[in-house]
């Protein structure tokens, strides 16, 4: 009786999850999807403590005993994590959300490769909850399945670990964002999933906790190295191929503890965020193959940016940039990370209100990888209150460039950068960017002539329609503000 109420329970939650996916596809209905997760989760734990009540995920002793010493543990453990994750998120500011989440993937690889070891040894000890265990698998002739189980699970886990970790720190710049390039790094990559896959067959055939160290210290180091000679420009990619992962981890999780809704769940972890990496490296021009092989086809080799002379760059102040938008009759503002990082987009919002109010023709163009989260932009604009009907995507926008009278480019800088379409030696060539050059006038607001992400100088900042506006992009935009 109670294992159909619990499996009910997960259907429901699962067919909220998937609501929350589609919720979340649309501004317009990413409330609702968020409520929709939200709802799913609720009812998924609940389901599970039952589950655990019940004594059905084994402990010492007999099912009642089971039952009080799950529940012990899950209390201890879900106020414990609970009270950690709220400080966190609570504290947490929008511009450093990528790492946090890099930060989360990287738990949820730790928790696969401990779910697998636990599996193995829950089924392969002396102790008699083993035994009995190992008899129930044999009874269903399910032992090779359940090892295979236990070492896909683990592998993909241990690479999601310290893939993460390696995202982690490359995101909160604690370790250099360029390409580790090592020698022979994509044999060394074909070598550790060879030596893997010959363990796997040993572990099957004959299962031992040595093959099964043995693949997980290799999948570590792989993992570690495969995020680790991904360039700068690509980490997009790599956030988003990680979160894939985490899902196909959790997946194997769902296998391994027989639990359907876990096995669900990661599936759509799993399948949105490769697709989410692939629609990502359309956008960057970049082959999905050759970025999750850890950068395969490219020489990883950094250039441009160099000591190149682009010529002198042209300064302007507030008020000037105030007369030049009250003549304007259209308007587009590409806003980048520097946005975020100085929480412009409330004056950024009141500035579109006014121009708009005096009929200029404002639209936002967004690129798909400004800021560092996939839809950082909307999200940001979306929380400012700016119509969603002028936010455009980038291949909506580009075209209408020409016909622009001035461009605010506000902290955005590699999205916005020419050398990615006219210097092939750029580490971002190729990569699709807004084309704002062939407005008639353009304005840049940033602090310094520091460059961006990639490391790479902006030729942008030293055109002859571009003029710097220096400082930080909030107080400048207040200073517009007060002269309109
Ligand atoms: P970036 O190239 O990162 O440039 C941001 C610019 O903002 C910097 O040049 C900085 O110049 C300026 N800035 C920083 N703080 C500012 C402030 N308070 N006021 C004014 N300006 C400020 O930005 P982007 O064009 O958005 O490009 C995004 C980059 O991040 C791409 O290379 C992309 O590949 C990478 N990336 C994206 C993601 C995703 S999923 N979106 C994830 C990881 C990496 P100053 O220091 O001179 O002010």
């Amino acid at each position: 009786m109670l294992s159909t109420v619990v499996t009910a329970a997960y259907i429901v939650a699962a067919l909220l999850f998937i609501l929350s996916l589609a919720g979340l596809s649309k501004h317009e209905s990413a409330r609702h999807g968020s409520w929709f997760g939200i709802a799913g989760m609720a009812i998924a734990l609940l389901a599970t403590i039952t589950l655990v009540i019940d004594g059905v995920y084994s402990g010492p002793g007999s099912a009642a005993d089971a039952g009080k010493w799950g529940l012990g543990v899950l209390v201890v453990t879900m106020a414990l994590g609970g009270s950690i994750g709220v400080r966190i998120a609570r504290r947490v500011e929008m511009t450093g959300m990528p790492e946090l989440i890099a930060m989360m993937h990287s738990f949820v690889g730790l928790a696969a490769v401990l779910v697998g070891f636990n599996s193995f040894l829950g089924a392969h000890g002396d102790s008699p909850q083993a035994v009995a265990e190992h008899e129930r698998l044999e009874a269903m002739d399910m032992v090779g399945i359940h090892n295979g189980e236990v070492f896909v699970g683990v592998f993909i886990g241990a690479v999601t670990l310290t893939g993460s970790v390696v995202a982690y720190l490359k995101l909160s710049a604690k370790m250099k964002s360029s390409p580790l390039v090592l020698p022979m790094r994509h044999w060394l990559n074909l070598a550790a999933v060879l030596v893997s896959v010959a363990l796997g067959a040993w572990f099957v055939i004959s299962p031992s906790l040595v093959p099964l160290v043995l693949m997980t210290l290799i999948a570590l180091a792989f993992g570690w190295h495969l995020v680790a000679s991904i360039g700068g420009g690509d980490m997009p990619v790599v956030i988003s191929m990680l979160n894939s992962y985490s899902g196909w981890a959790a997946a194997a999780a769902g296998f391994m503890l027989s639990n359907d809704l876990l096995i669900v769940t990661g599936a759509l972890v799993g399948s949105s965020g490769a697709f989410l990496s692939y629609i990502m490296c359309k956008a960057m021009n970049r082959s999905f193959i050759s970025v999750i092989a850890g950068g395969f086809g490219s020489d990883g080799q950094v250039t441009g940016g160099g000591d190149e002379d682009y010529g002198e760059h042209r300064e302007i102040q507030a008020d000037a940039v105030a007369e030049m938008l009250a003549d304007a009759s259209s308007v587009v503002i590409a806003p980048g990370y520097g946005m975020a990082v100085a929480q412009a987009q409330y004056p950024v919002a009141d500035l579109t209100a006014q121009l708009r109010a005096k009929g200029v023709d404002v639209r936002f163009a967004i690129h798909p990888v400004a800021g560092r989260l996939p839809g950082h932009m909307n999200v940001l604009l979306a929380e400012a209150k700016v119509p969603y009907d002028v936010v455009l995507e980038m291949d909506e926008i580009n075209e209408d460039f020409p016909a622009t009278d001035v461009v605010l480019v506000i902290g955005a800088n590699d999205t916005v950068n020419p050398s990615a379409a006219e210097d092939p030696s750029s580490p971002i060539a190729g990569m699709p960017v807004l084309e704002v050059w062939n407005a008639k006038e353009v304005i840049v607001f940033k602090r310094s002539m520091a460059t961006g992400y990639a490391g790479v100088q902006n030729p942008l900042f030293f055109k002859e329609n571009t003029q710097m506006l220096f400082g930080d992009a909030k107080e400048r935009v207040g200073d517009i503000l007060k002269v309109l």
